[in-house]
């Protein structure tokens, strides 16, 4: 049996003040014991402070992003030596808005795991089709280049540190999420496609996530999905009540 994982991508809201009352809300609010592994990813510049805040809880801190490289003139961007020197223990890689409005390429992405994995950082790797591929009926072609493009370079040993988590574009922010049955077929999908590159011993370990318009309403039965293994949450992460209810939902 994997374990579940909730996280929340906090994408580019909350300022310092409104950060640390999300997460006291949450660490008042989230069953200590819960037997889900949380992750919450704030902005850059509150990372440090809630690494300090979540230091005696069960809630991990995640970046949104990292540069590829491990040091050098790159002006306004951070190391993932930077992210692990205060304490977080993930990053997010490869989110479609990345890709999008920040022309992350498949052989970027590629980079950036490499150097997040060197750096004992775990990896969140995002990805998911557009609405035009699934019309056009090749969502599963798409997610395997995906998958392909950017992690079947990786040694077996590599998969203990990272976190798939497949988020169809159509989905996000949208309020239209992918049916429990639409998320199922593709986690199989993808479960089947790292299990030819990689062997039943990574495929039956790695947890792959859906993220996509998950709320309280929806969430539990996406979870209970025999390959989704817990939920990235944008929107709803935002509010402590959804969240904590969308963690609930995982138990
Ligand atoms: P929403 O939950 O707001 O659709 O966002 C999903 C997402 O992009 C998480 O990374």
């Amino acid at each position: 049996m994997r374990d579940k994982i909730v996280a929340g991508n906090w994408k580019m809201h909350k300022n310092a003040e409104e950060t640390e009352d999300l997460l006291n809300e949450l660490i008042n609010k989230l069953p200590a014991d819960a037997a889900v592994h949380i992750i919450v990813a704030p902005a850059f510049v509150n990372l440090a402070s809630a690494v300090q805040h979540l230091e005696y809880t069960n809630i991990n801190v995640a970046a949104q992003n990292m540069h590829q490289a491990e040091s050098g003139a790159f002006t306004g961007e951070i190391s993932a030596a930077m992210l692990n020197g205060i304490g977080v223990t993930s990053v997010i890689l490869g989110h479609s808005e990345r890709r999008a409005y920040f022309n992350e390429t498949p052989e970027l992405l590629k980079n950036k795991v490499d150097t997040a994995l060197k750096n004992n950082l775990l990896v969140i790797f995002c990805f998911g089709e557009e609405l035009k591929d699934r019309q056009a009926n090749s969502h599963f072609e798409l997610v395997e280049k995906q998958l392909s493009e950017s992690l079947f370079h990786l040694q077996e040993k590599d998969w203990a540190n990272v976190i798939l988590a497949y988020e169809p574009v159509w989905a996000i922010g949208t309020g239209e999420t992918a049916s429990p049955e639409q998320a199922q077929e593709m986690h199989a999908f993808i479960r089947k496609t790292v299990e030819e590159k990689f062997g039943p011993s990574v495929s039956q370990h790695v947890a792959i996530l859906y993220g996509g318009s998950v709320k309280p309403d929806n969430a539990k039965e996406i979870f209970s999905k025999p390959d989704v293994d817990g939920g990235l949450i944008g929107g709803a992460a935002l509010k402590a009540d959804d969240f904590v209810a969308i963690v609930e939902a995982a138990v």
